[in-house]
Order: structure tokens, then C-alpha cells, then sequence
């Protein structure tokens, strides 16, 4: 049984890999501001009792990553999968900012919880993850922060894309960091899927189809792989 933890599982692409994990038989510590609003994770629970754990965590503040690494430390001494999902769109969730009409404060806000937050929450986690079988640290990004192929600012403005394209930088830095211990870092970029985050309301992409590519992928990888960014698929993407 792998012991696998995923940040901002309440609901979209983090609940869907909760889902999955939990089908193949892995313990799942789900955690996000409020799962106690998830209706769903709720009835997870109802139907693996022993398997979900379901904690409250906001990434972005260090006594909440303390409290999270304290209560996982009390079920066990290992995390094989941390996947560094949780994310916001912009810093208000309602609209992306243009040129223009730029704001600072939820600029920063966008490069705390996407980029600084699983950062930090891996460095927290070390130790759990260095006794880790065949430990993987998985950050969900995006195709909006690859700087080689940005075409203009589209729809995912400037708070987003720098945050993913931040967040990548770590991928790379953490992944030679952890070479030593033979930790795994990528960066993924799950596809256009359809969530409740601002834009992705009618993406193209099911989270089933996603979520079952990117964990086809997580399960293929090996120590050569690290410092990788993938799509869904396991296509390597450009930075
Ligand atoms: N959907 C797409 O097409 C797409 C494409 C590329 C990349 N991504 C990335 O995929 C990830 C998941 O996105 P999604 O589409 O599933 O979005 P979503 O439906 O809006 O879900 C976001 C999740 O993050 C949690 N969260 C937000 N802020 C948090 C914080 N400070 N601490 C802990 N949890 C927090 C939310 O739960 P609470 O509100 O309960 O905290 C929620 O569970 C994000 O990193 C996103 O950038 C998505």
C-alpha cells in the first residue's frame, strides 16, 4: 500500500486523483482549506474508512504544514506520492488580470499558493519522503508557464503563468537537490480539464481521463525522469 498525499483534494483534478488512488488500494491523505465542505470527500470516507484521511490544510500557511506533517507522522513514518495540486487562477478567482488594470496583492497571492506553498510544503515533508518506496514529488502545473511557447497573455494572465512557470523552476532545482535521495520531481501539466477553476468550467478534458493518464505516467517513471515536465500523456513538454 502507498501512502500518497494530495493537496487541494476537495474537489477537480485533486479529488480525481484521490478517487483513482484510492481504487488501486493506496492510503490517501486528502487535504485542502475546507474538505469539510466537499460533499464528496465526505462520502469517500463513508466507503474507506481505514484507506482516507482526509486533513485540513491551507499550503500557504507554515503552522497549518507543521499541523498537517504532525498528524501524518502519527499514522505513519512515509509518504511515497506527494502531489502538489492546490491552485488558484489569478488571487480572485473571479477574473484574470490584464495590463493595465494589474493588482500586486493577488499577483503575490498567485506565486504563494502555486509556486512558494508546494516549495515549502515539500521541504516540511522531507522526512517523510526520504523513507518514501520510490518517492515521487508530482507539482501540477500548466502549459501556461512554459515562457518557449507563450504566444501572448491569453486568458491565463500574468499572476498564473508566472506562477506555473516559478513552480517549474523549482521542479528543476528540487529535482537535482533530491537526486542524492533518490527522490523523483516533476512537473506535470494536466491537459485543459474540466473543474470548477475560473476558465476551466467547459474545458474539453474529463479529470477521469487525466487523472488515469497522469497516474499511467506517475507509475512509469524512473530516477531519469526526474526534473521532467510532462503532459497527461507523459509527452515531455519544453520549459
Ligand atoms: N483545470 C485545468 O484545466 C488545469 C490546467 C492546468 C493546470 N491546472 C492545475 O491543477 C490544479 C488543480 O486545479 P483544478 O482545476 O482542480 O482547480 P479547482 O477545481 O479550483 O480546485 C482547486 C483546489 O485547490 C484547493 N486550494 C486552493 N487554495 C488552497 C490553499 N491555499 N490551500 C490548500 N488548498 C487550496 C481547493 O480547495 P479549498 O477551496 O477547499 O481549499 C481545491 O480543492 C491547480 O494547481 C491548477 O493550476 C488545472
Amino acid at each position: 500500500m502507498r501512502n500518497i498525499l494530495i493537496t487541494g483534494g476537495s474537489r477537480g483534478i485533486g479529488l480525481e486523483f484521490t478517487k483513482q488512488f484510492l481504487k488501486k488500494g493506496d492510503r490517501v491523505f486528502v487535504a485542502s482549506r475546507k474538505p469539510e465542505k466537499s460533499t464528496e470527500l465526505r462520502e469517500l470516507k463513508e466507503h474507506y474508512k481505514k484507506q482516507l484521511n482526509i486533513e485540513q490544510l491551507d499550503v500557504s500557511n507554515e503552522i497549518s504544514r507543521s499541523q498537517l506533517y504532525e498528524k501524518i507522522t502519527k499514522v505513519t513514518d512515509r509518504i511515497d506520492v506527494l502531489i502538489n495540486n492546490a491552485g488558484i487562477a489569478s488571487g480572485n478567482e473571479k477574473f484574470r488580470y490584464q495590463f493595465g488594470k494589474l493588482n500586486q496583492e493577488d499577483l503575490c497571492r498567485s506565486l504563494l499558493i502555486n509556486a512558494i506553498s508546494p516549495l515549502m510544503l515539500s521541504e516540511k515533508l522531507f522526512p517523510l519522503l526520504r523513507k518514501g518506496k520510490n518517492p515521487i514529488v508530482v507539482n501540477i502545473s500548466s502549459i501556461s508557464g512554459c515562457i518557449s511557447s507563450k504566444k501572448g497573455n491569453g486568458s491565463t494572465g500574468y499572476g498564473y503563468s508566472s506562477s506555473k512557470a516559478a513552480l517549474n523552476m523549482y521542479t528543476k532545482m528540487l529535482s537535482l537537490e533530491l537526486k542524492k535521495e533518490k527522490i523523483i520531481v516533476i512537473s506535470f501539466h494536466p491537459g485543459w480539464v474540466r473543474t470548477t477553476m475560473l476558465y476551466c468550467e467547459n474545458a474539453p478534458l474529463e479529470p477521469q481521463v487525466s487523472i488515469k493518464g497522469m497516474i499511467a505516467v506517475i507509475e512509469s517513471l524512473n530516477l531519469q525522469d526526474s526534473g521532467k515536465f510532462l503532459d497527461w500523456q507523459g509527452n515531455e513538454l519544453p520549459w
